[in-house]
């Protein structure tokens, strides 16, 4: 009988395609796909370091893991990314019921640990060297890339996918701990990124999203003269079948003039630019080793709005950094007010292990106090979705329909028709009435009603 594997993801895209792409490796491997644990006999869940409470939640699972364990002793428990790579032997302390630690470096190796585990291995732990121990060769040489054939079948929406076109970091920004777990930065070579998404083309797949840490610092030097992200952006442009390019994440160094003018020219490049600011005051974003200033970060923005009329730009904040005064919070609101983001994704500082921040500086803002600035960034920034969804009520937009809302998820189907959703090229969420036929087609959408994230609309006939 073959294996039943249950696969749990938190964290970011990365962590998602990550998820993707080992769960097709072990189905090529013999394994089947379960949706819930108890029907599994083999457990990974793909876990986040980024902020303190991801972790607590990860080991409060693995916690209750143990009975599972307890039941039926042949289910193999692994631990997967980030946290596998930060905590290492403590996972197996802290959860003894834990067969297998992998870090995201080590992802290829993992059906050929699963056999060793089922074979009557006792536990193993699979991480690269650290990052300040060895040479930076030495160090990238164990974090071995991870970019294996792709399965159409496992995407949630088969119609888009995700493509990493970087690993790793070294930006160091003093907050952050991916550097130390995902390791040095390497970028995928060209040919490599364009056979996969050609491959993905063919296979139906409608939208990529490139992925990458510091997506907008990608270079290939393979080829006699470096490639960036706008060459690649050129190339992909010409891939047939595909109707549109997305790539996250950018950092505002590196939004070249040469890049902003690709996102303009390429049509099938979405002038969708996720760049996060992560502070709008310098003192705070000099403490967090960011590289730039807020007045840099707004004549970007000026730049961007002013090559690509109806771009959307969208942000990450960190409310809280050690230090930060109500002064310096009010110069984040003014930077959102300015920008008039299409969303903000707003963080609460968590202080974390091997980041510059934890040695340099005092975690000082009480909690309840970056509770409040995140309440109050986010009245803010959600104020200006609402504004600024309105203008688009009577317009119409072109949506790739991604599949069923969540309401219809949970509703029985009406004679055919269900609330679908899709996505504007600007990244806007639009959810109409239709049948399920019209899943991963582009179509024009009139947009009726404006209601906080969410635009309804309703299906534009077709002639
Ligand atoms: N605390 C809170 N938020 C963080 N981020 C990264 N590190 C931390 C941290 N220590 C946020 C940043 C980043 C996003 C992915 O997570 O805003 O852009
Ligand atoms: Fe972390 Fe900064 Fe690298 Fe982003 S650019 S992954 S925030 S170190």
């Amino acid at each position: 009988m073959p294996r039943r594997l249950y696969i749990e993801t938190v964290g970011c895209q990365m962590n998602v395609l990550d998820s993707e792409l080992v769960a097709a490796g072990l189905l090529r491997a013999g394994y089947e796909l379960v949706d819930s644990m108890p029907a599994a006999d083999t457990i990974l869940l793909n876990t986040c370091s980024v902020r303190r409470h991801a972790e607590d939640k990860i080991y409060s699972k693995l916690g209750r893991l143990k009975h599972v364990k307890q039941q039926r002793p042949g289910t193999i428990i692994g631990v997967l990314g980030c946290m596998a790579q930060k905590d290492q032997q403590k996972i197996f302390r802290r959860a003894p019921h834990v067969d297998l630690v992998v870090g995201p470096g080590q992802l290829g190796q993992l059906p050929a640990l699963l056999s060793r585990i089922a074979a009557g291995e006792t536990q193993r732990l699979q991480v690269s060297r650290e990052r300040t121990c060895g040479d930076r060769r030495s160090v990238l040489a164990s974090y071995e890339p991870y970019n294996p054939g792709r399965t159409p079948k496992m995407r949630p929406i088969p119609h888009q996918a995700m493509v990493r076109i970087m690993s790793g970091c070294d930006k160091f920004c003093t907050y952050c701990i991916v550097p130390s777990v995902r390791g040095p930065e390497q970028s995928r070579p060209v040919g490599q990124i364009e056979a996969e998404v050609r491959q993905l083309a063919a296979e139906g797949c409608r939208e990529v999203t490139l992925l990458g840490q510091r997506v907008n610092g990608y270079r290939d030097d393979g080829t006699g003269r470096t490639l960036r992200l706008a060459d690649l952006l050129a190339r992909l442009n010409d891939v047939e079948g595909l109707r549109r390019i997305k790539f996250v994440t950018n950092h505002p160094t590196h939004m070249t003039a040469e890049l902003i003018e690709a996102v303009r020219d390429l049509p099938k490049v979405s002038p969708y630019l996720h760049v996060p600011a992560q502070s709008g005051s310098n003192r705070i974003l000099k403490r967090m080793n960011r590289g730039y200033t807020v007045e840099a970060y707004r004549e970007m923005v000026d730049r961007i709005c002013e090559t690509i009329p109806g771009a959307s730009i969208t942000s990450d904040f960190i409310v809280g950094f050690c230090g930060e005064t109500r002064q310096d919070f009010q110069q984040t609101v003014d930077l959102v007010r300015y920008s008039r983001f299409k969303n903000s994704f707003i963080f609460k500082y968590s202080a974390r292990p091997r980041t510059k921040a934890i040695d340099l500086y005092e975690d000082d803002v009480p909690y309840e106090e970056k509770q409040r600035r995140n309440n109050e960034l986010l009245a803010v920034q959600n104020a200006i979705i609402l504004e600024d969804n309105r203008p688009f009520v009577g317009r119409r937009a072109e949506i790739l329909v991604e599949g069923p809302s969540k309401v219809s998820r949970k509703r029985v189907d009406k004679g055919g028709i269900i609330q679908l959703v899709g996505r504007t090229v600007c990244d806007r969420i639009v959810v109409f009435d239709g049948p399920a036929e019209l899943i991963g087609r582009i179509l024009p959408v009139e947009i009726e009603k404006a209601d906080g994230h969410t635009l309804f609309g309703k299906q534009h006939p077709i002639h």
